[in-house]
């Protein structure tokens, strides 16, 4: 079929919305109309050639959320009609991760994947006979997109495409950091660093567990005021006075809890600076440049403290991101202040320029 889709030609250079070739979904896969889709910071990553893993032509965006359209063979867990949201990090339930409780990195397509292929290490889109690769095996800058089975959540067709889609990154990592990875405990502190859509969730994160005091730092006063929204008690504005700010508003301690979501090596520094000696636990969700490491004082773990990284929240995506669409459904998240722009695909560069001006925390591309 064809249909059109923002197609990343040359790294650094804006994305090029035209119409391309998508074929029919193969063993396991699955044809979805993209209704929504987010723009997220990873798109423009890879879009602006800094991504040394990154290729082209590829079609970008991986927070999608639409409807199955058509399954291909052996497709067992969707049907036509079914409301989905698009996983990066897929759950093939089988693989040695999978089947832990421990990880949700599943193994089970990670290097087709990496390439941008599909799991038989072929691509489904393609322009005069001109492969496009699939980015993060999602490729949602598109009116159409195939995906493998394992890597799409059947979602309640009740949630709005528009908030629905935020769940396929950003949200559910945030969310999953203080729910599975943390695991955040009633009656606790937590600190999160960072109030950009994973800060924000692990805000929430930490509300829906329980957490008395959820302290927030960012640089920008709005996001921060956003944070408070979701449930944040206390609110610091970042520098390297944080740290010494959060040991006050706890006794003298640190947070039981800390996160971290800015993906800038200092601030994890901090994050793990203002946990709690004896048992407090940095959580790091943020993305940190290419070859830069984490310089931590090795007395801070001898006396108690711990580290953990969460990629994508320690969500197993088929199994726990509809649990989490139901939990707003339910009107525990409040998601609307997160959608900040509405854009048509055509304006999918304006979407990259909002998010360079920190204008909102995600613009969401809609298909009509
Ligand atoms: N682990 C995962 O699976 C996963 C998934 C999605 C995103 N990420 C990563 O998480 C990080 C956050 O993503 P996002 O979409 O929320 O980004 P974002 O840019 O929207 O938010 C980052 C926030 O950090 C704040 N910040 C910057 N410097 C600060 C400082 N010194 N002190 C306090 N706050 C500071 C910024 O003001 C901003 O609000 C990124 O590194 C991203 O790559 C990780
Ligand atoms: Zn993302
Ligand atoms: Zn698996």
């Amino acid at each position: 079929m064809r249909m059109r889709a923002a197609v990343l030609e040359e790294f650094g250079e804006p994305l090029a919305v035209q119409e391309v070739e998508l074929a029919e979904p193969r063993g396991g896969e699955v044809l979805v109309q993209l209704h929504a889709c987010g723009v997220c910071h990873t798109d423009l990553y890879t879009a602006s050639g800094a991504d040394p893993s990154g290729y082209a032509p590829a079609v970008l965006g991986h927070e999608g959320a639409g409807v199955v359209e058509a399954v291909g063979p052996d497709v067992g867990s969707l049907a036509v009609g079914d409301h989905v949201v698009t996983l990066f990090s897929p759950q093939c339930r089988e693989c040695v991760h999978c089947v832990d409780p421990r990880t949700n990195l599943c193994l089970a397509i990670r290097e087709e994947q990496n390439k941008g292929h599909l799991p038989d290490g072929t691509t489904r889109i393609s322009r005069d006979g001109e492969g496009i690769r699939h980015f993060m095996g999602c490729s949602t800058f598109a009116e159409y997109t195939v995906m493998p089975e394992i890597a799409l959540a059947k979602v309640s067709p009740e949630a709005p495409f528009e908030h629905a889609c935020l769940f396929a990154c950003g949200l559910s990592t945030g969310l999953g950091a203080a729910i599975n990875t943390a695991a955040v405990r009633p009656g606790t502190s937590c600190a999160v660093f960072g109030a950009g859509m994973v800060g924000l969730g692990a805000v929430a994160g930490c509300r829906l567990q329980g957490a008395e005091r959820i302290i927030c730092v960012d640089l920008s006063p709005q996001r921060l005021e956003l944070a408070r929204g979701q449930g944040a008690t206390d609110l610091i504005e970042g520098g390297e006075w944080a740290v010494e700010r959060i040991l006050e508003l706890t006794g003298g301690f640190g947070a039981d809890y800390t996160f971290e979501a800015t993906g800038n090596v200092a601030v994890m520094r901090q994050a793990v600076e203002a946990a709690r000696m004896g048992w407090g636990l940095c959580t790091v969700a943020g993305v940190a440049g290419r070859g830069e490491t984490l310089d931590v004082v090795p007395r801070l773990l001898i006396t108690g403290r711990r580290i953990a990284g969460s990629s994508f929240g320690g969500v197993k995506g088929r199994d726990q991101v509809p649990v989490l669409v139901e939990r707003y459904l339910a009107g525990e998240i409040d998601l609307e202040p997160f959608v900040s722009h509405r854009l048509g695909l055509d304006e999918v560069n304006r979407g990259f320029e909002l998010m360079e001006a920190q204008d909102g925390i995600r613009s969401v591309i809609e298909f009509s």
